[in-house]
């Protein structure tokens, strides 16, 4: 008599509190893993290893050839070193989760229910799960690590960068030198790609959408079409209230392009390979590293609050006020 009072009772607490939790879980699940641009996520997650499977060498080119697509299966199967980054796709858990909280529920309020106890036991797990996935997707939300958004070329880093030892810089030139490290024009390109018409991976297509974008004609060798310009997919965005300056990490703060965006150099499909969150990305690093002090702008800094001889961090240079980040 006692013990299912007590049950009854830990049921209608945790009603209430489950029913608000799942309202919430679905519209953060709805938000991230529904949108355009967070399927992005779920396809590196889960496709990869399907598509690494099915389809490697000749018989990838055949599975592209029909749909049309850039080669799928060779661009995410060196995407598949990237998996496991962001919050992945969650649907088909979320909703067995969801159903078996449902099923112990009901049974566990059902009066000829003898194990009653139990069915509360299960139900509150499944819940505690569907509450976890919601935890990862809803920090996901305004950030986003993991996202490799599908290029209107098949523009490979791992071709360029590393098969053919590119510098980051000559393409992406303003780095040193300004805000944003931008992205190069299709002029840039054409420097190789009037001579090299074909790829290993991609063969002729994918370097003749450079050429249709400029409206050059490879066997005359003129620009004599109309082009049209190129939208590349931006990958990495700050919020509009962040204030981030390349120059000043690249050239006064000497920081390797690969610290903040991971091995570039290996993707064939740029992946945000961090998460780019206030704490443990900008402030945890700034805390911790000493800026160049043989930098001639420091010679005439006052420092505040510095001990002979102690690191100076770039928080010590105001890189932890929130005025340095935000506008
Ligand atoms: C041959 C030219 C070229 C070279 C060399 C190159 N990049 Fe890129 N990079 C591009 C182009 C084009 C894009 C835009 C398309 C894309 O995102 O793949 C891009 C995009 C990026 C992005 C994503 C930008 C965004 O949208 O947020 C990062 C980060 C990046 N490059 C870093 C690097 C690093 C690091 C290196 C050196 C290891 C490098 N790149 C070398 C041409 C180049
Ligand atoms: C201290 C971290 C950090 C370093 C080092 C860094 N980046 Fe970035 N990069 C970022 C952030 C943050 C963004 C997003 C900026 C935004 O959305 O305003 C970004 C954006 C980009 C973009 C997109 C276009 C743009 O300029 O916004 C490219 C391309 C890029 N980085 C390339 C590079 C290359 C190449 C290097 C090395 C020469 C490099 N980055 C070094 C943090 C870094
Ligand atoms: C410094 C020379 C150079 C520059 C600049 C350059 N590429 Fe390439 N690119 C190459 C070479 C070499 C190859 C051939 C690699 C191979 O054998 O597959 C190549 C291959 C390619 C391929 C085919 C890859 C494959 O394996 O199928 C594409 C697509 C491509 N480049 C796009 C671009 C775009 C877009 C730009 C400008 C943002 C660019 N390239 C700039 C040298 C360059
Ligand atoms: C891997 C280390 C690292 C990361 C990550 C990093 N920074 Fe920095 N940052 C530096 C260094 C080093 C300097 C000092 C450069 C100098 O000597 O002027 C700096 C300086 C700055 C400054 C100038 C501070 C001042 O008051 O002079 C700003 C603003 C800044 N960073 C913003 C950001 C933002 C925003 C992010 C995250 C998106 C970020 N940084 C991530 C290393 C980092
Ligand atoms: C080194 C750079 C840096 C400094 C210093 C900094 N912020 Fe931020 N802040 C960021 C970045 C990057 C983001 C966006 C990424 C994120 O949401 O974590 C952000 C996001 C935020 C947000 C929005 C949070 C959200 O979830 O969207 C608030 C509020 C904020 N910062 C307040 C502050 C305050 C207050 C300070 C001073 C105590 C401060 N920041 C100092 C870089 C910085």
């Amino acid at each position: 008599m006692k013990k299912s009072k007590m049950t009854l009772k830990i049921n209608s607490i945790t009603k209430f509190g489950l029913i608000l939790l799942l309202l919430m879980s679905f519209s953060v699940h709805a938000n991230g893993n529904l949108s355009g641009s967070k399927m992005d996520f779920a396809i590196v997650a889960t496709n990869v290893a399907a598509a690494q499977e099915k389809a490697t060498g000749d018989d990838a080119k055949k599975v592209d050839a029909k749909t049309e697509k850039v080669a799928t299966a060779d661009y995410d199967k060196i995407d598949s070193d990237f998996v496991g980054i962001g919050p992945g796709n969650n649907t088909v858990p979320f909703i067995i989760a969801f159903v078996v909280f449902l099923f112990a529920t009901i049974m566990g309020r059902r009066k000829k229910c003898k194990a009653k106890i139990v069915m509360v036991i299960v139900s509150l797990l499944a819940i505690a799960y569907v509450a976890k996935i919601t935890y990862t997707e809803a920090r996901a939300l305004g950030r986003q690590q993991g996202y490799a958004p599908v290029q209107p070329i098949w523009f490979s880093h791992k071709v360029h960068a590393t098969q053919n030892g590119i510098d980051c810089e000559y393409c992406h030139v303003d780095a040193r030198t300004s805000r944003h490290a931008g992205v190069p024009s299709l002029n840039v390109c054409m420097n190789c790609h009037n001579q090299v018409k074909e790829g290993t991976v991609s063969g002729k297509k994918e370097i003749a959408k450079i050429y249709e974008h400029l409206g050059y004609n490879p066997t005359t060798m003129q620009y004599d079409k109309p082009g049209k310009p190129i939208e590349w997919v931006k990958v990495h965005n700050l919020p509009d209230h962040v204030y981030f300056n390349h120059a000043q990490h690249v050239q006064a703060g000497k920081v390797e392009c690969q610290e903040c965006h991971g091995p570039v150099e290996k993707m064939n499909r740029v992946v945000e390979y961090k998460e780019f969150a206030m704490g443990d990305f900008c402030l945890d690093c700034h805390r911790k590293r000493g800026i160049d002090t043989s930098n001639p702008y420091y010679k005439h800094y006052k420092f505040k609050d510095i001990k002979e001889g102690e690191k100076i961090t770039v928080d010590k240079i105001g890189g932890a006020d929130c005025s340095s980040c935000h506008y």
